[in-house]
């Protein structure tokens, strides 16, 4: 189920450039939310500012802590930026479906490009304890890489497409010469469409179990607009409730 929770902001700062992290004190939510679901956010009381879908970066249940981490792309979240320490806002979660991630004895490829690699680390933390994982985090902007200091997970490759941070390659490359030396069985991605498509490609040509995050392609978030159906081998679907996380055979040939 999902709840309206007003929660109070215990920290909301930037990392550089657009991007910033934004935590959150929850009690509802907090218990049920899982890695890949998001969370509906309402930046103030105002009718005129829609709520923006952002996904759970990380759960800290010890502290009761809920983590984003978004990119100031339009009006709904300047304005969430602009807020402080101890200000109240409405969130509405957990939706969605997540990754997969009661899983044990797997060899696991976690691929995450630019804002891509917001939703991952709480994937990260929880398939990490049951499995190996190697994770790829590539991209442009050096700015989405400051999120990495925030993740902090020791099986880290980092790539990118102009060799400002990490080797000069790009995600999909480097998968590709970590399945020639090791017996990958599942790969989870999130990042630009054409990446994630090309990463299927890739897992699907070595029979590989691939999971991809469709996130950017939310409106309502709720199943109410119907803006986010997409076709998929199994008929219409909605990114919102049936995704944003799918088996890469169902949506990308
Ligand atoms: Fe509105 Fe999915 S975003 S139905």
């Amino acid at each position: 189920a999902a709840f309206l929770e007003d929660v109070k902001i215990i920290e909301n700062i930037c990392l550089g450039s657009r991007y910033y992290l934004l935590k959150v004190k929850s009690e509802k939510i907090i218990k049920e939310i899982k890695a890949g679901q998001f969370c509906m956010i309402k930046p103030l009381d105002n009718a005129l500012i829609l709520r923006r879908p952002i996904s759970i970066h990380n759960i800290d249940k010890e502290n009761g802590v809920l983590e984003f981490y978004y990119e100031t792309v339009g009006k709904g979240t300047k304005e969430l930026s602009t807020l402080k320490a101890g200000d109240i806002i409405n969130i509405q979660g957990p939706l969605g479906e997540g990754f997969s991630i009661n899983i044990k004895d797997k060899k696991i490829a976690i691929i995450g490009g630019g804002m891509g690699i917001a939703p991952l680390k709480e994937l990260i933390k929880q398939v990490n304890k049951e499995n190996k994982v190697v994770f790829i985090a590539g991209g442009r902007d050096k700015y989405a890489f400051e999120i990495l200091k925030n993740i902090n997970f020791k099986n880290t490759i980092v790539v990118s497409d102009d060799g400002s941070i990490g080797e000069k390659k790009n995600t999909v490359e480097k998968l590709k010469e970590i399945l020639e030396k090791e017996n990958i069985n599942m790969i989870f991605t999130c990042g630009p469409h054409i990446m994630m498509e090309k990463v299927a490609e890739v897992a699907h040509k070595n029979n590989i179990y691939c999971e991809v995050s469709l996130e950017e392609r939310m409106g309502c978030g709720t199943g109410a607009c119907m803006g986010c159906s997409i076709e998929t081998t199994k008929g219409m679907k909605k990114v919102c409730k049936d995704g944003p996380v799918f088996n890469s055979k169902e949506v990308i040939k």
